[in-house]
C-alpha cells in the first residue's frame, strides 16, 4: 500500500493547478489521474499519470490507495463535482484538503466540518496566494482558487468555486454549488444563494438569489 500516494478525477487545466500544489507542497509521492478525455500513459507536468476512467477508480481502491481529490474544474454551477464526489466516496475514497504552501489560513478557519489543525480533510483547494482570514467556515469540496481573498467570517458553501482573484468582504455568505466569477468583489455581509453564477469582473452589492445569474455592477 502506497501511504502516500493520491488520486486526481479530472486532467483539465485545474487539474494542473491542483498537481502544481501537490508538487510544491511535496504532498504525495505517487500521483495518479483518471479522465475519460485523456488517453491512459498521458503523464501530466512530468510527474502525474493519467491511468483511465472514472471506472479504474475501483482497481485503485483494490490496490490500496485511499486519497481522492476532484480536479475537474466548473465555470458555472454544474453537479459534476458533487457526482464525482459521491461516487468515489461510496468507492471508500478519502479526501484530504490541498493547501498550497503559498496560500495563508487563518488556524481559526473551519475547513468542511473540521478545524485547520485537525487535518482531517473535505476535498477543499486552496490555491497559491489565497488568504482566508479568521473565522471563516468553508465548504467541503470547494475551489478557493489563486489569489482570492475570503475575509473574516465569510461562510462558503460545499462545492462552490471562488475564482481567481475574487475578494469577498468579511461576513459574506455563499451558498452551496456556486461560482463566483474571477476579479469579482462582494460587500460585506451580503448573502449569496446557491446554484448562483456571478460573472467575472462583477461588483456585488446586493443579496443574490439562489439560482441567479449576475454580471458587472449588482445593486
Ligand atoms: C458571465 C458569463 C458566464 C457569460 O457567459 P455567456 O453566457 O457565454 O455570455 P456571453 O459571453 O455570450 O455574453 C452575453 C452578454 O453579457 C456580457 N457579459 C458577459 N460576461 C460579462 C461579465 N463578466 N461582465 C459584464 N458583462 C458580461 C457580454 O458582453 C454580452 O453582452 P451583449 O449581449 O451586450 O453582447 C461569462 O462571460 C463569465 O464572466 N464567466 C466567468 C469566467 C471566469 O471567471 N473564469 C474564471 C476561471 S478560474
Amino acid at each position: 500500500m502506497y501511504t502516500r500516494s493520491i488520486v486526481l478525477l479530472g486532467g483539465g487545466g485545474h487539474c494542473k493547478s491542483v498537481l502544481d500544489t501537490v508538487i510544491r507542497g511535496n504532498l504525495y509521492d505517487k500521483i495518479y489521474i483518471t479522465d475519460p478525455h485523456i488517453p491512459a500513459g498521458t503523464v501530466i507536468l512530468d510527474r502525474a499519470t493519467v491511468v483511465g476512467n472514472d471506472e479504474t477508480l475501483l482497481s485503485l481502491i483494490e490496490k490500496g490507495i485511499r486519497n481522492a481529490f476532484i480536479t475537474v474544474g466548473v465555470i458555472e454551477p454544474s453537479p459534476i463535482r458533487y457526482d464525482l464526489y459521491t461516487y468515489a466516496a461510496e468507492l471508500g475514497f478519502h479526501f484530504p484538503d490541498l493547501i498550497d504552501p503559498g496560500a495563508i489560513v487563518s488556524s481559526s478557519v473551519i475547513l468542511g466540518e473540521n478545524t485547520v489543525k485537525e487535518k482531517k480533510g473535505e476535498g477543499i483547494f486552496v490555491g497559491k496566494a489565497a488568504v482566508i482570514n479568521a473565522d471563516a467556515v468553508i465548504g467541503k469540496c470547494s475551489i478557493i482558487n489563486t489569489a482570492s481573498v475570503i475575509e473574516h467570517e465569510c461562510v462558503i458553501g460545499a462545492f462552490t468555486h471562488i475564482s481567481v482573484g475574487v475578494i469577498l468582504c468579511g461576513q459574506v455568505a455563499v451558498g452551496c454549488n456556486t461560482f463566483i466569477g474571477a476579479g469579482s468583489t462582494v460587500r460585506q455581509g451580503i448573502k449569496i444563494g446557491r446554484n448562483v453564477l456571478i460573472g467575472a469582473n462583477s461588483l456585488v452589492l446586493r443579496d443574490v438569489k439562489d439560482g441567479e445569474k449576475v454580471v458587472g455592477v449588482v445593486k
